[in-house]
């Protein structure tokens, strides 16, 4: 559909409010920046003039941010778009929301630990690689610690709600390949700062594990292949090891697939010898949920076995019996 002048404006600043509700507890300071957004008529207009897909209110505070070297405020947001209207387009150009969120793996850490090990790790929409670590980080389930192999590497704490089956160590990693759209690597700094600029203001904690899921994958980089799930995941499965569980998985990638691109990346997966985990938003209405509090993820094996309902930021995961 075709949205001109008024009608468009109207839609940027909807998504715009939309997004300052959903920031509302998490962080006050882009609930407040959306909504400052949805009114200000430049900002409105620069927004307008880029592609449908570039207008997210998460591109353009992080793009903001890579440039100003701190989160916007509505007037130095607004300066930006004066003074420097071109640059702030070209970083939105270039860049992607891929925000890396390492604390994911106790979500999977459980659900990992029930497979035969060792494992073969491919993750699909990999980003920076920080999630393709689980062996490496430590974690701490309410009280119930567990030691990662790398002592340097941040402990990742979970709450637990109903009957989780808490491991006691981590897995056994024999094989770990990524694939991304676009992989950022972990080395670069300027990938890192891309990184940095995704976090919102405001979210205590996710900062440092941030940083320090930075620094032990440069201890020693996971590979993250250029690809897309769709396509080139069967090529990529056929690279690990015999003598492994080959496990298939993904958090927060669900949410860049229509309806009939979820359908293809199921049905691929369910042709490969490989165990599948979605740490994710539902893959279809058919797939039954838990009622575990907002913004959840729903821990899914074989795309039809619900496991647990899961923090999407990997917060708490709440077992089901
Ligand atoms: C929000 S990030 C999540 C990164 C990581 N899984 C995590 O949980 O922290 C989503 C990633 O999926 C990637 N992605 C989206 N669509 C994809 C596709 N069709 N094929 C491969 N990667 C894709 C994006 O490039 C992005 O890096």
């Amino acid at each position: 559909m075709f949205l001109g002048g008024h009608d468009l404006t109207r839609s940027i600043q909807e998504n715009y409010l939309t997004f300052s509700q959903e920031a509302r507890g998490r962080s006050r300071v882009y609930e407040i920046l959306a909504a400052e957004v949805a009114g200000d008529p430049a900002v409105l207009a620069f927004l307008a003039s880029l592609p449908p897909v570039k207008r997210q209110p998460n591109l353009l505070f992080a793009a903001a941010r890579y440039l100003l070297g701190r989160p916007a405020t509505i007037g130095s947001l607004r300066q930006l778009v004066a003074g420097r209207g071109a640059e702030l387009a070209a970083v939105i150009q270039a860049r992607r929301t891929q925000t890396n969120e390492p604390a994911r793996c106790a979500s999977l850490l459980p659900a990992l630990m029930q497979l035969p090990q060792p494992l073969a790790l491919l993750e699909v929409g990999a980003s920076a690689g920080l999630t393709l670590l689980p062996d490496r980080y430590s974690y701490d389930y309410a009280g119930h610690r567990i030691a990662g192999t790398d002592p340097q590497a941040p402990v990742l704490r979970c709450d637990t709600r109903g009957p989780v089956p808490l491991p006691d160590r981590v897995p056994d990693v024999r094989w770990r390949a990524g694939l991304d759209l676009n992989p950022l690597d972990v080395t670069s700094d300027d990938d890192v700062r891309w990184l940095r600029c995704l976090l919102w203001p405001g979210e205590p904690g996710r900062g440092p594990r941030l940083e320090g899921a930075i620094a032990t994958a440069r201890r020693d980089p996971p590979a993250v292949h250029r690809g897309d799930l769709l396509t080139d995941l069967p090529a990529l499965a056929r690279q690990a090891p015999a003598g492994a569980t080959l496990v298939i998985y993904h958090s927060a990638v669900l949410g860049y697939l229509s309806a009939a691109e979820r359908a293809q990346f199921a049905q691929t997966v369910h042709g490969l010898d490989a165990v599948w985990l979605s740490n994710d938003v539902r893959l279809s209405p058919d797939v039954p949920v838990l009622a575990a509090g907002e913004a959840s993820f729903h821990l899914i094996r074989d795309g039809s076995t619900l496991l647990a309902a899961a923090d999407s930021h990997g917060a708490w995961l709440h077992w089901l019996p």
